[in-house]
């Protein structure tokens, strides 16, 4: 194995390692929590949800059981954030109550005071969620999820619930869930996509409290999706055009048709008309936000004022396969990072690409340029980070003579992930059989490949480690790859490699991401 050594700073690190690992010892003692992803303080967390935008503020609310690390009664947790980079934890602000427990759903700022709740100067945020109701399902009956609104006049601090709830009761549909809303310019009024057991449904109101059904996408699609969760439907222009389509984003917790295995969230772009969601392609085509294990239930953030303009998504980087049972011990999963998406027209037409929002550069601290030449078998990366497992990585590559080439992160114990690039089967392959703690479930261990479906000479990969966790962007975020991991110790050896032949490093660099602490 050859080792090519690329910067170093001896002193510096050991200087830097003792005063992450204390700081981190303050927060809590929890090995596997992320430095900058956001978690909640203990507890459990799910979808991410109420993601809105309003007087400077990016609010984050969350599916939250603040009393174990596991799933219960659901709240709504929040946390709101001005830079989408640093969170600061808030109380929770919706509680299981009568009507049932809090489900997964959205938040709007009501500009024109549609509902009353405020007024034009004082615009309610409203908060428009599932109730599910323990009781009834207990009692076998299917008509236990309903949809109900809350109101906030005080930038989300407190909240009120409508005391005309539920405003979208159950329509005979078991799984009839995670309401998100927006404000259709065009058509002067509200519409709520809603998962409806197997396919999406369409409601429109003028007030958000009375709602019309106006159609249906998704009828006859094939069952192996498994139940249908936390739809998005959102414009966005055609990258560098003016062309408006738009996409509708749908979770599902399946088995059989996911990339690689158990919950995945999948998209389709077309049009609306302001009722109606209609697509040129099949049902059966359709395409993923992300191809690893642990991207699923995101949604987009609502309001962002139009001089900003991105969409910005964010997920839950878990996958209910095993969420319940990965070995932490304070608090269970983290959300992504910040994601804006775009529309791009690529060489298979019409595709959503996904790439870290820009404020997380804000993280970056001790740049190291690597130096470009061939690798041939390991390129041991020697970035200037105190800790080698929260960094960020990007560089180019072209394949050379080598069947694959990637990055592998590791410790003394011989734990690792790998992602690979495998040339002759044009297949990513995320490996992390072997990255310690994995024995927890059977849904862990498997190699997940990746069909990099396009035409390329050279890769560009973006990748965001932090502690736990793998999100790796390539080629300007036409494939994301999102994934967990929980070693022994923690990952400290960061390599490039290239099996059977070499490969050509074109420009790369590394930051360290630990400023945040
Ligand atoms: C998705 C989901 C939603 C539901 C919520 C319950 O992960 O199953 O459909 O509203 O979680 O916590």
């Amino acid at each position: 194995m050859k080792y090519l050594l690329l910067s170093f700073s001896t002193l510096f690190l050991m200087a830097c390692s003792i005063s992450v690992s204390e700081k981190r010892a303050e927060i809590d003692d929890e090995p596997h929590r992320p430095i900058y992803h956001f978690t909640p303080e203990k507890g459990w967390m799910n979808d991410p949800n109420g993601m809105v935008f309003y007087q400077g503020e990016y609010h984050l609310f969350y599916q939250y059981y603040p009393y174990a690390t596991v799933w219960g009664p659901m709240h709504w947790g929040h946390a709101v954030s001005e830079d989408l980079v640093k969170w600061e934890h808030l109380p929770v602000a919706l509680y299981p109550e009568a009507n049932g427990m809090i489900f997964s759903g959205s938040a709007v700022i009501d500009w024109n005071n549609t509902t009353g709740f405020g007024s034009e100067e004082r615009p309610p945020m409203v908060a428009i969620f599932t109730f599910h109701n323990m009781v009834r399902e207990k009692t076998s009956q299917s008509d236990y999820q309903s949809q109900g609104i809350a109101y906030s006049l005080d930038k989300g601090r407190t909240w009120k619930m409508y005391e005309g709830n539920p405003v979208l009761p159950n329509q005979g549909i078991r799984d009839f869930r995670d309401p998100k809303v927006i404000w259709h310019k065009e058509g002067k009024r509200w519409v709520m996509v809603l998962a409806a057991k197997d396919r999406i449904q369409i409601f429109t109101s003028p007030n958000l409290i009375d709602w019309e059904f106006a159609s249906e996408f998704g009828v006859g699609s094939d069952p192996g999706l498994g139940v249908w969760e936390c739809p998005d439907l959102f414009p966005l222009k055609v990258h560098g055009t003016n062309e408006e389509k738009w996409v509708l984003i749908i979770s599902h917790g399946v088995k059989e048709v996911s990339p690689n295995g158990g919950s995945c969230t999948r998209y389709y772009i077309g049009d609306f008309d302001g009722a109606e969601f209609k697509t040129e392609d099949p049902l059966e085509k359709y395409n993923w936000i992300d191809f690893g294990k642990d991207n699923y239930a995101g949604v987009t953030w609502s309001d962002i004022p139009s001089d900003d303009g991105r969409r910005i998504f964010l997920g839950w980087m878990s996958n209910w396969q095993y969420a319940k049972i990965v070995p932490t011990k304070t608090y269970r999963s983290a959300m992504t990072i910040p994601r804006e998406l775009s529309i791009k027209d690529t060489d298979e037409g019409l595709r959503l690409f996904s790439n870290p929002v820009k404020e997380l550069e804000s993280l970056r601290n001790n740049e190291t340029t690597l130096t470009p030449g061939e690798i041939e078998e390991y390129l041991l990366v020697e970035s200037q980070s105190p800790d080698q497992s929260a960094l960020e990585l990007e560089f180019e590559l072209s394949s050379a003579s080598s069947r694959a080439f990637g990055i592998q992160l590791s410790n003394n114990l011989g734990e690792y992930v790998r992602i690979s690039y495998d040339k002759q089967s044009s297949m990513l392959v995320v490996d992390r059989s072997n990255s310690g703690k994995t024995n927890f479930t059977d849904d862990f261990k498997d190699l997940q490949y990746i069909p990099i479906t396009y035409r390329r000479d050279k890769m560009k990969w973006s990748v965001f480690f932090d502690k736990s966790s793998v999100e790796l962007f390539v080629d300007g975020g036409r494939v994301s790859v999102t994934d967990t991991f929980f070693p022994n110790e923690d990952f400290d050896e960061l390599s490039l490699f290239s099996f059977d032949g070499k490969v050509r490093l074109i420009s790369g660099k590394v930051y360290d991401l630990t400023n945040s602490l």
